[in-house]
């Protein structure tokens, strides 16, 4: 499970000074479900995700990821948790097979139960095609396919990703939420940003639409529909940060 609480972030910027990127947000997601975090460019995703996965400490407020504090027992928190950023790093020089491998026995697994995994994760990311090409000539797609199969080599209860199909074909944003909704299936705990409605749509029990670091709207995709009235999500998106936008320009 994860719980957020009031999580906050705010920057020293030397040039624009306190900058709020995370303000108050406080969210739940149980086990077997996938919580979107749906914003636009700036809105705070990646802190506030960033925040989850321990690699920023929080200003204010606290999370909870599997049982664990954020703040008070990092070491547990990522072992727990399979995190996948924009700057998850394969090896140039090894191959993808090699790279899968290489994760999985930093994290203690070993003969036969390795090879059982890493022929698991290269049949339901279709690595296979790829397996034996090195990383660094791989395609972008190709890439993150790896790297969502690293980021969860060890089996973790919880999956936090930023933005996992950005910049990707239809094809393989396709493998990718598939991929996705096996996890939750399997009964595992998915956090993941985006600004893509569709994947909003096909993906995600709940969502919390982010804006100037806050949540502004949370429900499922259905109750935001009818909170704002708009039937296309993209609009009840836009009608939510207009209205935000609106009221910080009459501040
Ligand atoms: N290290 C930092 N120092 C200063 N400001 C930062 C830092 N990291 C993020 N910010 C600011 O915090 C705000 C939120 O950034 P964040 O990266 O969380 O947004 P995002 O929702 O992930 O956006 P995107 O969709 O572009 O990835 C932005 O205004 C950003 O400029
Ligand atoms: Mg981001």
């Amino acid at each position: 499970m994860i719980k957020a609480q009031n999580l906050s972030k705010t920057f020293r910027d030397k040039k624009r000074g306190l900058v709020r990127a995370v303000d108050r947000v406080s969210f739940t997601c149980h086990p077997g479900q996938i919580f979107g975090l749906l914003g636009a460019n700036g809105a705070g995703k990646t802190t506030t995700l960033r925040m989850l996965g321990t690699l920023l400490e929080p200003t204010r407020g606290s999370a909870e990821v599997a049982g664990f504090d954020v703040a008070k027992q990092p070491e547990q928190v990522r072992r727990s948790i399979g995190f996948l950023s924009n700057g998850t790093a394969l090896y140039g020089r090894l191959t993808a097979r090699e790279m899968l491998e290489y994760f999985g026995r930093l994290n203690g697994i070993e003969g036969k139960a390795l090879r059982t995994r890493v022929d698991e994760l290269i049949e339901r990311l279709e690595i296979g095609e790829f397996q034996k090409g090195r990383c660094d000539k791989l395609s972008t797609g190709q890439k993150q396919r790896v790297s969502i199969a690293r980021s969860i080599i060890h089996q973790p209860p919880v999956m936090i990703f930023d933005e996992p199909t950005t910049g990707l074909d239809v094809m393989t944003s396709q493998t990718i939420m598939s991929f996705i909704e096996q996890c939750r299936d399997e009964g595992l705990t998915v956090v993941f940003s985006t600004h893509i409605m569709s994947e909003v749509e096909r993906l995600c029990d709940e969502v919390a639409i982010v804006h100037r670091g806050k949540i502004v709207t949370e429900g499922s995709v259905a109750e935001i529909r009818t909170q704002t009235g708009e039937p296309v999500l993209e609009n009840a998106f836009l009608k939510v940060v207009n209205r935000i936008e609106a009221e910080a320009a009459a501040e």
